[in-house]
């Protein structure tokens, strides 16, 4: 997508994001996110809007966020516990904090924001730079799912309400394995809102590969929150790595 940049997608949805993706996170999630802290410094990739960190800032997890659209963090500045948060603005690919954390952590597939293989490889290598010795990296991730598209396209509702809908419409190019796409909001009596977001996917195989290039091995890979063992029918995995 020409001109899509790395804050275009938070830019572009923040008034929206909670409303869209609403409702209280996983508690089984918050508490593997509060366990694996261990008391410590933790790092997110993608803040956004709080939508976890607040909830674990509010359980004594001491938590700086990283995020590239200050569109996104004004809204996490308005909630409960966010004016004081630390955050960085800038891109997770390439960072420089004067700072090690017992874990880092970015959820709900904001790791394929990352639109290039070099972008993701120097993601994890930032990562390394800022663990400590026993500290661990998370990815939760969707397991790409290439059977979605038809003809290398995918159409989909998310919401169906009395006045708006919201349509989702996607493009896959498997040789770059991006999916470039818009959620296109369309609301009795309002111009219709266009959300664009664009992913590059990888398989599991190939993230520990950049783990390994990074000086990080696997430790943990399950199905979902309630750790199920990852196998052949999971549709997400949440890995963890460590030095
Ligand atoms: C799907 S939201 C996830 C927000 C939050 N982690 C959650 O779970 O609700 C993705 C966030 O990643 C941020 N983001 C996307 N690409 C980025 C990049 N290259 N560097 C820093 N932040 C980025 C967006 O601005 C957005 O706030």
């Amino acid at each position: 997508m020409d001109g899509y940049t790395a804050s275009t997608y938070g830019d572009r949805i923040a008034d929206l994001y909670d409303e869209l993706y609403e409702g209280p996170p996983n508690p089984r999630q918050l508490d593997t996110l509060e366990e694996l802290a261990r008391g410590g410094r933790a790092l997110e990739l993608g803040i956004g809007t709080g939508r976890l960190a607040l909830p674990l800032v509010a359980r004594g997890v001491t938590i700086t966020g990283l995020d590239s659209s200050s569109a996104m963090i004004e809204r996490l500045r308005a909630g409960d516990g966010g004016a004081d948060l630390p955050v960085i603005i800038g891109d997770f690919a390439h960072f420089d904090l004067d700072e090690e954390f017992d874990l880092v952590f970015v959820a709900f597939n904001t790791f394929f924001a990352l639109l290039t293989q070099d972008d993701q490889l120097d993601c994890f290598g930032s990562v390394a730079r800022h663990l400590t010795k026993d500290g661990m990296f998370l990815i939760e991730a969707f397991v790409p799912d290439l059977a979605r598209f038809d003809r290398g396209q995918r159409t989909s509702v998310s919401h169906v309400e009395l006045t708006r809908t919201v349509v989702d419409v996607s493009i896959h190019s498997p040789a770059s394995q991006r999916i470039d796409s818009q959620q296109m909001v369309v609301e009795d009596g309002l111009p219709v809102r266009l959300l664009p977001v664009s992913v590059r996917y990888a398989w599991p195989a190939e993230l520990d590969l950049m783990a390994r290039l990074s000086g990080l091995r696997l430790l943990h890979r399950w199905g979902d929150w309630d750790r199920t063992p990852f196998g052949d029918d999971s549709m997400k995995h949440i890995s963890i790595w460590g030095k």
